[in-house]
């Protein structure tokens, strides 16, 4: 099968992904050798740091990537990963920000060095955004908790018709034991709509994994699930319709393995 990957950083020279043209090459054939046959290219926009000029060079930059993903038979579409930050509803206000290309999807992200918090601010961005008739794709939700994993929020988000997407890397232990556990516990509750890359470099642990961690999940989770998160869902997304909610079953022979 192939994948989707609604989340990478595969444009060079603009934020914290690929360093280079070349590492974009590298990363692009990486992407090819696991069956990803489209990408959603997504900057880091940071409402207050950019401005209509270096939103200007952000999407010549995805076009330049457009053009040399073609030599690997890739498709790419515009986005952007949009920081929510104090400044967002400005950037909001003067379209500082890019949809997932033709569509109303927005990927977000919050600060992973922070927990979420209680004081409802990010609910309060979200719905912001919702408002203004865009769907929020909430970023490796798995990275925002501590110790514990707030389910209920979750689920909250998930009743409000916010889309919830979980790093590939995260099951692979990348982002930590904390990470990894809760992204199996998101899993486990149903509570994903769309597992991707988030690729930063061409090598090591932030570059392109799909295909090492499909062929993981469906070694524990019904192939339909996994499926579903790799590319059902992800199609659904850049068709602008509506994410399917995740049916996760086990198999009996499958729960007697150790999972983690
Ligand atoms: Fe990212």
């Amino acid at each position: 099968m192939a994948f989707i990957d609604i989340h990478g950083h595969y444009a060079w020279q603009i934020d914290d992904g690929m360093p280079s043209l070349e590492d974009a090459k590298i990363a692009l054939e990486k992407a090819k050798e696991n069956r990803i046959s489209t990408i959603v290219a997504t900057p880091h926009v940071v409402p207050g740091n950019q401005n209509e000029e270096d939103l200007k060079q952000i999407k010549k930059r995805i076009e330049d990537l457009k053009l040399l993903a073609q030599n690997y038979g890739i498709e790419v579409l515009a986005g952007c990963e949009l920081f929510l930050n104090h400044d967002y509803l400005e950037a909001l206000e003067n379209d500082l920000y890019i949809l997932i290309e033709n569509t109303d999807y927005l990927l977000v992200e919050f600060d992973v060095r922070n927990e979420l918090g209680n004081e409802n601010e990010v609910e309060d961005y979200l719905y912001e955004i919702q408002l203004k008739g865009y769907t929020p794709i909430i970023a490796h939700v798995e990275r925002y908790f501590k110790d514990e994993l707030d389910l209920e929020r979750i689920e909250d988000f998930i009743d409000c018709g916010y889309v919830i997407q979980v790093n590939a890397t995260s099951f692979l232990g990348y982002h930590g034991k904390h990470a990894q556990k809760f992204a199996y516990q998101l899993l486990d509750a149903g509570c994903i709509h769309v597992i991707a890359s988030d690729t930063h470099r061409c090598d090591g642990h932030r570059s392109p994994c799909l295909q090492q961690v499909f062929n993981l999940l469906v070694k524990k989770y019904n192939y339909e699930t996994i499926h579903t998160l790799m590319y059902e869902n992800p199609l659904h997304i850049i068709n602008n319709e509506e994410v399917e909610p995740i049916e996760v079953k086990q198999s009996l022979f499958k729960k007697l393995f150790k999972r983690r």
